[in-house]
């Protein structure tokens, strides 16, 4: 079998860490990265990078002028696993418009659509949007379709982070629909999850609406099989409801690891000041239902995606843990589906759905991105407090012909390759 992470942000590791260790031990073998509105081009040096960008693009070494500056990079120091990347909506906005507390204007609308069409044409799969987060929640329904108009008949997809996961969930997936109807694109829901406690449950409402739609579009949607997500350190206090581990901070890296609340006590402060001190960083919150989650995993279209974030020591586990916690918690151990359909959750129906040519199945002639793992061995064990463990079960991994990890550790193969996109919708 042959693992595709569905959405990563593991576009400047492929360079910085090329052996790529916290995915090849799952057995992935290929990355989709630049979702969530975040990619590292097309970025000037001197482009301002609010957070969540801040996440990806760390450093003037983080930055490209175009998209096709980037994948030459990637061309010319390959890394262990294959990289399928997306063009942020989000980079777009901070690279084309003086401010970012409103929609963009038809000038910009122009510029961020060129740079569409450059990043198409040097070979990304599609946009990706975050307009759950600040620097793009000021972005309309009309800029977003006009922006990714170059992606009509590309052959890419349109993925999001959507506008809200909360309250508003079910007008914020009418709003993906409605992108990829005027589109005429498949549409990719990123983690998509139901959050607040006022909405458990609602996944029965989201993944009604999921099928409703599917009946008339394309409609793929991806999930990481944890009740708590991982992003930016919000410093909004609705969204800092619930437990908030810090997983990284710039300035205060001994708090990685730490509860936001215990820090805030330590320092005799509010739990806002501790933020503002704790800036920029990273951190985990403890926002869904379990029986969501699952209800989501084992939804038929769902696929797998770790959305983890390599940053810092105290990742969340779901960076070195998504696809060994599916195959042995919740196929082998919880039974909420065969081991056959966990397997296609994180190949064929992944790689289908991204347009993966030659991937995704094995049969003659497809290339060689292989998996040999035990069944009944395979288990995550990156956990909160200790997230970078490799999980066992996991034997050889082989990239297009090359084995990248082997015997529990990486063989210093670099192998990896930029895949191109199919050509046509
Ligand atoms: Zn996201
Ligand atoms: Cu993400």
């Amino acid at each position: 079998m042959y693992k595709v992470d569905a959405h990563t942000h593991d576009d400047i590791a492929l360079l910085r860490r090329p052996g790529m260790d916290f995915k090849a031990s799952q057995g992935v073998t290929t990355v989709v990265t630049g979702n969530c509105g975040i990619s590292p081009a097309p970025l000037e040096p001197d482009t301002p990078t609010p957070a969540p960008i801040s996440l990806a693009v760390d450093g003037a070494d983080a930055r490209y002028p175009s998209f096709g500056a980037y994948l030459d990079a990637l061309r010319r120091q390959p890394a262990a696993l294959n990289v399928a990347p997306l063009v942020g909506h989000t980079t777009l906005r901070a690279r084309c418009m003086a401010a970012l507390d409103r929609p963009a204007n038809a000038d910009e609308i122009a510029a961020m659509q060129a740079h569409v069409r450059e990043a198409l044409d040097a070979g990304a799969f599609g946009v990706s949007t975050g307009t759950y987060y600040p620097p793009a929640a000021a972005a309309t329904t009309d800029e977003i379709v006009a922006v990714c108009r170059p992606l009509a008949g590309s052959g890419g997809v349109f993925a999001t982070h959507m506008r809200d996961e909360q309250d508003a969930v079910l007008d914020s997936l009418q709003e993906t629909f409605r992108i990829g109807r005027e589109l005429g694109v498949p549409v990719v829901v990123s983690h998509h999850k139901v959050t607040g406690e006022r909405n458990r449950g609602r996944s029965a409402e989201t993944l009604a609406a999921i099928d409703a739609a599917r009946r008339c579009q394309c409609v793929a949607l991806d999930c990481y099989p944890y009740t708590a997500g991982s992003t930016m350190l919000h410093d909004d206090p609705v969204r800092l409801q619930g437990r908030v581990l810090i997983a990284h901070s710039e300035p205060e890296p001994g708090m990685a690891g730490r509860d936001l609340d215990d820090i805030a006590r330590e320092w005799g402060c509010s739990k806002l000041d501790a933020v503002k001190r704790l800036q920029p960083a990273s951190a985990i919150y403890f926002m869904m239902d379990e029986a969501d989650v699952q209800r989501i995993l084992a939804y038929e279209p769902t696929m797998i995606g770790s959305d983890g974030i390599p940053l810092g020591p105290k990742p969340h586990p779901r960076l070195w843990g998504t696809f060994p916690r599916v195959l042995g918690r919740y196929s082998r151990e919880l039974k909420l589906f065969p081991l056959e359909t966990a397997v296609w959750k994180m190949t064929g129906l992944t790689a289908g759905n991204f347009g993966l040519e030659g991937r995704g199945t094995i049969a003659e002639g497809a290339w060689a991105d292989l998996v040999v793992f035990d069944p009944d061995a395979v288990i995550d064990s990156a956990t909160y407090d200790e997230p970078q463990r490799a999980a066992p079960g996991i034997e050889v991994v082989v990239v297009n012909g090359e084995p990248v990890w082997q015997a529990g550790q990486g063989t210093g193969a670099r192998p990896g390759r930029v895949l191109q996109r199919r050509r046509s919708g």
